[in-house]
């Protein structure tokens, strides 16, 4: 029965993460979308509120963080990861954003033990209602706060790494605020691949208001045009599809300037790969954290 379920939301159209496993694999899975009709809306608002946005200098922030540990057992396999890891990811997740005004600070780490919430816990369909319970249980802090969630993802899918808020829902649905992550993707977690904590960089990438560097449709189904750069950020170059590994170099849109951004944290390479957010991102985050969390 879990395994059928697993299958069918494997294959099911209604996620990227689904698609994308059909058609190219193995991929970093990252379950962060937004419809066509919503980005169109946020960003509308956004460029409005952007233009009244006083010149902002790149002052440091420091951003208090919560790392919620979901465990089914007190076993690192069963999600009880050591505080070693919990240090170890935070160093990674600062190294991530050396080159923005963000600093990322412990605040506090809960530990938790429910096994529905360690299996289950995902965006979509009827198991929304667990994340919804997790995170009305949990989440510490207001606008300006990181909450970060360890689970397993057993039950939903293998190819799950995690997913986001973005810095533009939290007015509409404060609560849902914050990243759910495998808690195997940690610094010397056994996620091997994504073991370098390069998947809470890249969801804290969205949490802060930035989009995947390749090019999205509508509730992150893959785009077959290199006419646009969905991700709104003019130094990344449209990227047509998602980059798979580490390749030497990519250029999935030979008709425009620039490679492939293979080593931004928003693309989908393997943590290894990782090395890089743009100064153009950078530019976005900084107007995103000012307008949604008053940073
Ligand atoms: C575990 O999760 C279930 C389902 O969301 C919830 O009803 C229950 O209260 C949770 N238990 C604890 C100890 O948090
Ligand atoms: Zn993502």
């Amino acid at each position: 029965m879990i395994a059928l379920k697993a299958v069918v939301l494997a294959l099911s159209a209604v996620s990227a993460l689904g698609h994308q496993l059909a058609s190219r694999q193995p991929k970093r899975g990252c379950a962060t979308e937004i419809s066509a009709a919503q980005k169109d809306a946020v960003e509308a608002d956004f460029a409005a509120r952007r233009t009244g946005l006083p010149a902002k200098k790149a002052a440091p922030v420091t951003i208090p963080t919560y790392f919620h540990i979901i465990r089914a057992e007190e076993t690192v396999d069963r999600g009880d990861i050591p505080e070693s890891q919990v240090i170890a990811q935070m160093d990674a997740l600062n190294a991530a954003f050396v080159n923005t005004p963000y600093t990322f600070e412990l605040k506090e780490t809960t530990r938790t033990t429910n096994e529905t919430w360690f299996d289950v816990a995902s965006p979509w369909g009827d198991d929304a209602v667990y994340q919804d319970d997790m995170k009305a249980t949990l989440r510490r802090g207001g606008r300006e706060s990181l909450n970060l969630y360890s689970l397993g993802f057993t039950d939903v899918s293998d190819g799950l790494l995690g997913y986001s808020t973005f810095a533009s829902s939290y007015e509409s649905n404060p609560q849902d605020d914050g990243v759910v992550f495998l808690y195997s993707t940690v610094p010397g977690g056994s996620r091997a691949i994504y073991n370098l904590g390069g998947t809470v960089s890249h969801e804290v990438g969205h949490w802060v208001g930035l989009y995947h560097t390749f090019n999205e449709g509508d509730g992150g189904e893959e785009w077959d045009t290199c006419d646009v750069s969905t991700d709104l950020v003019d130094d990344t170059p449209a990227q047509l599809y998602p980059t798979n590994g580490c390749p030497e170099r990519s250029d999935t849109c030979p008709d425009v300037p620039g490679d492939d951004a293979i080593h931004n944290y928003m693309d989908y390479s393997d943590d290894v790969c990782y090395n890089n957010f743009t100064p153009g991102q950078v530019e976005r985050m900084i107007a995103q954290m000012a307008i949604y969390r008053g940073l």
